[in-house]
């Protein structure tokens, strides 16, 4: 396995720093310098706190003015015109003799030999997270098996002779079909009349993938009992509900692109099934989601399951726009304007410039491995999870040890850059081998972008949204000459460049993941989503008694509360081994575990370390600084238990590595 390189160094300059940043504290107190697990019990209990109402209607028809603005079935906004063609519906580019096939630029711009890692520094949580997100605010579907009484549309992408990759045995004519998306009935009439996509699910980030955008799926998912939601219990903490279609073939499907699941867990969306680390970001909001109406069922007993239900469903839904608003965008470096109250004018509505194009970036940080770490965030026994062998395998949870390893993982990893590039396992073999349903996610990424009519880079970096100026060259794009290269290879007119391939190699901005046009982009949407919501966390006056426990809550806490964890970095968008927020917290899974009996690591101390540059290490090794008594504090023996088993896994893993000293 090939892991970034950055992985190492930034493990251990950040340890160095925790150890010089923790006070003193022993296991199950708060430490660190953002605390963010509080005192034992009642998150989010204000003392007579009486139930909140419904936040966030089921479908999305929330808003005053415009009650289709953000609800199902809404078609994505245009930022742009659709690319004209003389029928209105047909692919972008259709008309362009000398334009590349999708897969040529996907060999030349998207083939990637070894990731690059996160020069940021962003754990591989940032990924899922944006697939979470994604899977909160927009489905497009595709017309195989959804379009009644007519045959699929098709769009296919080319597999060049030579293509070492997707076709090792020269076949000639060979192509991948990718199916075209459903459209809006009666769009694509003419170029008067464009053909337009719905989005599948609301727009506002409303927990729809955790609570279903229907009242049907959301009553599936409800135990209708103490506000609970279904789940499946094991002894590793619960998961998501099991739908036994044998005896009850209403309940809800699941699908990604056609794909399941052989256990059908069950979710709002129906995409949570695609791979272990999304399933179990699902999976900690319906344990989040339970623990909380645990905690209001026993604070208030003569709540109705009704308003335990709904009140719970509320602050979750607070706690994924605060997850989404205070770190993750952050952690990007996508920086929105200051939130100025609720915009009543302003619509929600996903565009196709942020569902089509932009907001697949996050197809180019996905690592192929997903690592499951134990609490000395050593590998367990089980191993990690191939990206591309965990497709849809969720039938070994329990056995895997749970959810808890593949969190620390996420959390200890550093993802790959924001960048054209996509792993193999996405690139050529997604959900199949080549010919046995492997897909190329590049192409189709670019081609959904053509099959939805997305106008070229050109003419988005010139509009009045992202004021860039035309391109007349292709050092207006990207100074890197590699890149310069790659895609002058590719495309003979710069003005016929696709909107994603040009997003996607665009300087970067400082301290940002993306580029300029990617980041406005990503800025339009946000704010609109969060601006036209009136029910956002900060808009809503019900949410106001513990609107400032809300503002503090981080996905660290939530990560905490819900499983066996003991320790993790309190911002568990970068990664980093200074665990400093641990586990005070009340689980439905019983008490703590003791961390200093899982340990089997010794400890030995080495005094003056901390903070010299000249210090040198003996060559027995030490596992823990102690900086002396000067200010007042030494780390306590328990934590540096943990800490020293975090360094010597840092010591184990760099033998393979060569890595910078910090
Ligand atoms: C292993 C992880 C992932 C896999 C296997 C995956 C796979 C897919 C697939 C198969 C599609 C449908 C493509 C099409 O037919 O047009 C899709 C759509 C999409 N993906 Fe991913 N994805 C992953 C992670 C992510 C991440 C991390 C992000 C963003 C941060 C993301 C953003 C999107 C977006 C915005 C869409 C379009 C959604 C829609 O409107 O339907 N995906 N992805």
């Amino acid at each position: 396995m090939q892991r970034p390189k950055l992985r190492l160094s930034a493990l251990v300059c950040s340890l160095f720093a925790g150890l010089l940043f923790v006070g003193s504290a022993g296991a199950g107190d708060t430490v660190g310098m953002t605390p963010a697990s509080q005192a034992e019990g009642s998150f989010y209990l204000s003392e007579g706190m009486g139930p909140l109402p419904s936040s966030h209607p089921y479908g999305g028809a929330e808003h005053a003015l415009n009650a289709t603005w953000g609800s199902v079935g809404e078609p994505l906004l245009r930022l742009l015109p659709r690319y004209s063609t003389p029928n209105g519906f047909e692919l972008a580019f259709k008309d362009v003799e000398s334009i590349p096939e999708v897969r040529e630029i996907s060999n030349v711009v998207c083939h990637e030999d070894e990731p690059i890692a996160d020069p940021m520094g962003l754990s591989a949580v940032n990924w899922v997270w944006g697939q979470f997100i994604t899977h909160d605010i927009d489905l497009t579907t595709t017309q195989n098996g959804r379009s009644p009484g007519t045959s699929a549309e098709s769009a296919y992408y080319h597999i060049p002779i030579d293509d070492p990759w997707m076709n090792p045995h020269g076949q000639e004519e060979f192509a991948l079909r990718m199916f075209r998306s459903v459209y809006i009935p009666d769009t694509g009439t003419s170029p008067d009349n464009p053909r337009e996509h719905p989005n599948n699910i609301t727009a506002w980030i409303d927990g729809g993938l955790i609570y279903g955008d229907n009242a049907e799926r959301a009553n599936w998912l409800r135990e209708f009992d103490g506000g609970r939601l279904k789940s499946t219990s094991s002894t590793t903490g619960d998961l998501l509900p099991i739908a036994d279609y044998a005896t009850e073939p209403n309940a809800p499907k699941m699908s990604f692109s056609g794909f399941n699941s052989q256990t059908p867990y069950i979710a709002g969306d129906i995409r949570a099934q695609e791979h272990i680390a999304l399933m179990a970001m699902h999976s900690l909001f319906v344990r989040e989601h339970n623990r909380l109406a645990a905690l209001l069922a026993e604070a208030n007993p003569s709540w109705t399951d009704e308003q335990l239900y709904h009140t719970a469903r509320a602050i979750v839904i607070a706690e994924v726009q605060v997850v989404t608003y205070e770190e993750y965008l952050p952690s990007l470096g996508v920086i929105l304007d200051s939130w100025s109250g609720h915009q009543p004018d302003l619509s929600p509505s996903v565009s196709n410039a942020f569902a089509t194009v932009a907001f697949r970036v996050g197809h180019s940080q996905i690592g192929d491995t997903i690592l499951r770490l134990d609490e000395n965030r050593e590998v367990i026994a089980q191993g990690n999870q191939n990206l591309f062998k965990g497709f849809f395998a969720l039938e070994n949870i329990e056995q895997d040890g749970g959810l808890d390893p593949v969190f620390r993982g996420l959390a200890y990893d550093v993802q790959p850059a924001a960048d054209s590039r996509y792993v193999n396992d996405l690139r050529n073999f997604m959900f199949g081998s080549p010919g046995l349903g492997g897909q190329d996610m590049c192409s189709i990424d670019i081609l959904r972008g053509r099959d939805h009519g997305v106008p070229p880079y050109v003419d988005y970096r010139n509009s009045s949204l992202i004021g860039l100026g035309p391109a007349n060259n292709w050092t207006d794009i990207t100074q890197n000459q590699t890149l310069v290269n790659q895609l002058s290879s590719v495309y003979l007119n710069i003005s016929h460049v696709d909107a994603y391939v040009g997003m996607m190699i665009e300087d970067r901005l400082p301290n940002s993941s993306f580029g300029p046009s990617m980041t406005a982009i990503w800025k339009d949407q946000f704010q609109r989503i969060r601006d036209a919501d009136p029910s956002f966390y900060l808009a809503n006056d019900a949410l106001a008694e513990i609107l400032d426990e809300l503002n503090r809550t981080r996905l660290s806490d939530i990560i905490l509360r819900n499983s066996d964890i003991q320790a993790i970095q309190c911002d568990v968008f970068f990664a980093s081994t200074t665990l400093d927020c641990l586990t005070p917290r009340t689980t439905p899974y019983g008490p703590s575990k003791n961390l200093t009996s899982e340990s089997s690591a010794e400890t030995k101390t080495c005094t003056g370390c901390c903070g010299d540059p000249d210090y040198e290490a003996p060559p027995d090794g030490c596992v823990a600084c102690a900086c002396g008594s000067e200010d007042g504090w030494l780390p306590s023996p328990a934590l540096y238990v943990s800490l020293a088993a975090v360094l010597i896994a840092a010591a184990s893993h760099s033998s393979s590595d060569e890595e910078d000293d910090c």
